[in-house]
């Protein structure tokens, strides 16, 4: 699956500008500012209907004005798709796949899987556990509805337990039964949520060791452990042992939304031992396992967009990690860098197709 053309029309700092890509790796280079992360965004947005930056869509329609519109064409399974997103201020965002107006825009999510790697991933790293939950709730949910809709459930019955909680003590009172309708729509979502997070880590966990060896030359140990409260326990036991602890703290302390990611480098927290370059490797193997696991499950290879990736790398590993997306394994790339030199020399080497877009 490919993109083979983008148009954007009062995107950011793009009033209107068009342009045909490889189905391999694309670059888009120039100085900073100029909107290489901008187009990568746009791409985005053709596939997971927001931008990776700023949730709120009209501050990405580009100043002054009061729309922006970007259109993709791509090909998928031997057919053209055509992807319309138009946003207006003050209206309903607006999707089309082929002319004909999506219902929701949960359908078309997933439909052009993508895999983003971004500077701003490292607040998976320095960031709190909510950072690395939300990580395994975004790869997740692009295939599994059954899982958005478990998020869904679970985290309305959370809030209004919590509400419920803080009541009991504000009231000075305690009702079991109220209690019980909230903590029962917990435990199935739950355990269901625990069980594919569970998979999901064991899943990428080699493939992410693997990618990481490669990038670092061998020289990094690192570990990635899902750890939940769940593990050898039966969830309905854990909320009832632990009522009387949320009654005295007064929100609900047990339950899929204290899972945490332990991310290391040789044995301690990444986030304390690593230097930024290692933590950068880090994230970049972590991303291509993601790539590597959307792939295997939907059968073809999602779009992978590369920002930024010199980086804090040194140039032997952005040497490594274009060799790694040059590989058949990989599909259609989009790469930035400020640099058009240093990338067609690195990218020459592979021998691959590519194209350079200088902004
Ligand atoms: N809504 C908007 N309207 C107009 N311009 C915008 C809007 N949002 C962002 N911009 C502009 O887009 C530019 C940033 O673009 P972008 O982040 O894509 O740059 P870049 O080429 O990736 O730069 P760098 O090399 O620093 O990463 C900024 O100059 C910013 O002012
Ligand atoms: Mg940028």
């Amino acid at each position: 699956m490919h993109l083979n053309a983008i148009s954007l029309v009062n995107f950011k700092n793009f009033d209107q500008l068009e342009f045909k890509f490889t189905p391999k790796i694309n670059c888009f280079v120039g100085n900073n500012g100029v909107g290489k992360t901008n187009l990568l965004d746009a791409i985005h947005y053709l596939s997971l209907c927001k931008s990776f930056f700023n949730s709120v869509d009209s501050q990405n329609i580009r100043y002054e004005q009061d729309f922006f519109v970007i259109q993709g064409s791509y090909s998928r399974n031997d057919q053209e798709e055509k992807i319309h997103c138009g946003v207006k201020r003050n209206s309903k965002k607006q999707f089309r796949r082929n002319k004909k107006d999506y219902q929701k825009l949960s359908d078309h999510i997933g439909f052009i899987p993508v895999v983003m790697v971004s500077p701003g991933d490292n607040v998976l790293i320095t960031g709190g556990s909510d950072e690395r939950r939300r990580f395994m709730n975004g790869v997740i949910s692009q295939f599994d509805k059954q899982y958005l809709e478990d998020m869904i459930t679970y985290n309305h019955a959370l809030v209004q337990r919590n509400i419920l909680l803080k009541d009991f003590a504000k009231k000075r009172k305690f009702e079991q039964d109220a209690l019980d309708v909230w903590t029962e729509q917990m435990i199935a979502p739950g355990e269901r949520i625990y069980r594919s997070r569970m998979m999901f880590i064991e899943k990428i966990l080699p493939v992410f060791r693997r990618y990481q060896e490669f990038v670092s030359l061998g020289r990094e140990d690192v570990g990635l452990v899902y750890e939940s409260q769940l593990e050898g326990e039966d969830f309905r036991d854990l909320l009832e042992r632990s009522v009387e602890k949320d009654r005295i703290l007064q929100y609900s302390t047990c339950g899929i939304h204290k899972d945490e990611l332990l991310l290391s480098l040789g044995n301690h927290p990444i986030k304390k031992s690593g230097s930024q370059g290692q933590q950068k490797t880090y994230l970049i193997a972590l991303k291509l396992s993601q790539f590597e696991f959307i792939r295997n499950i939907n059968g073809f290879h999602p779009i992978l967009l590369l920002d930024d990736i010199f980086d804090k790398l040194d140039g032997n590993r952005v040497e490594q990690i274009i060799k790694l997306v040059s590989d058949k394994k990989f599909g259609q790339i989009f790469i930035t860098d400020t640099s058009s030199e240093r990338l067609q020399n690195i990218i020459s080497e592979t021998g691959i197709e590519y194209s350079i877009f200088e902004l």
